[in-house]
């Protein structure tokens, strides 16, 4: 595996492999890296000759009052995780090599797909991420981009930007992977507490439980979602939403349809650590 720090480096190893007929699988990521950046790394090792990741904690989608300066760093770590994981470039740049100092004159605008969900309570955190991972593709320029349904807004905005920006990359999703208990893997649960990270599976068994009944056929689901959020909330939760959602607009939904795919997903806080999760509903 090879390391690289500047895009000149990267884009010559990524213009060897086009000169040999390879295919690029890309897994992006903010490092501090587990389980589930592992399994997005072995897939894109299905898919394609090579796999490139990317590790770069981006500034550009914190906000203010975020964890940016206390989001979990571990290069070294990473580095060897991801050559045991089969990656064959690694790409490091730091802030001077994504963004320079120039003054910007551009940026990019994400509409309506981040009016709900994270995008409701992260304001400029959708802006963000497109702009990284566009900048991201057009340095790798790889067939095959893979993303997590942990984060399952961000797979649907940058499906968008794939389409709309005309990127020539195919965008995989991956299944969440969980701990034994069922607590969405997360580069965050490191914040938590004994206390907290014994509490935080309770928002999957909270989605799961919604789950059940609508699989029983309950099709108007609100009073169970309150249920819920209730149940949370004396669990110790600070809940942000629990709520269903169209697949494809992200759009908070109160009656469900037979044959259609919706969201159904959660953020809540325990103390300072915000915690997110969510399953399709495929009906
Ligand atoms: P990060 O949070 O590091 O996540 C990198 C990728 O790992 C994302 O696609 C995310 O959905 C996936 N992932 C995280 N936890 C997972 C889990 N438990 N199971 C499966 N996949 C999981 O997402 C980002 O970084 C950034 O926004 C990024 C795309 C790198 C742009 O900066």
């Amino acid at each position: 595996m090879k390391q690289c720090k500047t895009i000149e480096e990267i884009r010559k190893e990524v213009s060897q492999f086009k000169r040999e007929g390879k295919t690029i699988a890309f897994v992006p990521t903010m490092g501090a890296l587990h389980e589930g950046h592992l399994s997005l790394i072995k897939l894109a090792g299905s898919k394609a000759d090579e796999v490139v990741v990317s590790i770069y904690v981006n500034p550009e989608q914190f906000g203010p009052n975020e964890d940016f300066e206390d989001y979990p760093r571990q290069l070294e770590d990473d580095i060897q995780a991801c050559k045991d994981a089969g990656c064959t470039i690694v790409f490091t740049p730091d802030d001077e090599i994504m963004y320079g100092s120039g003054k910007k004159y551009l940026s990019v605008q994400v509409k309506e797909l981040n009016t709900h969900m994270d995008g409701g309570s992260r304001p400029g955190f959708f802006e963000g991420i497109v702009l990284v991972v566009n900048k991201l593709f057009n340095i790798v320029e790889p067939d095959f981009a893979v993303f997590g349904q942990k984060d399952i807004q961000q797979v649907q905005i940058i499906r968008q930007m794939v389409k709309e920006f005309n990127h020539n990359v195919e965008i995989v999703m991956a299944p969440i992977k969980r701990a034994e208990d069922g607590l969405a893997l997360s580069s965050r649960n490191a914040y938590l507490s004994q206390e907290e990270r014994r509490v935080a599976p309770y928002l999957y068994s909270a989605l799961k439980r919604v789950e059940e009944k609508v699989n029983q056929g309950l099709m108007e689901p609100e009073d169970m979602l309150e249920l819920q959020r209730e149940e949370l909330k004396a669990k110790g939760f600070k809940n942000d939403y629990l709520s269903v959602f169209s697949f494809d607009t992200m759009s908070p939904v109160n009656k469900l349809e037979k044959g259609e795919r919706y969201i159904l997903a959660g953020a809540a806080y325990l103390g300072k650590t915000r915690l997110i999760d969510n399953l399709i509903l495929d009906l």
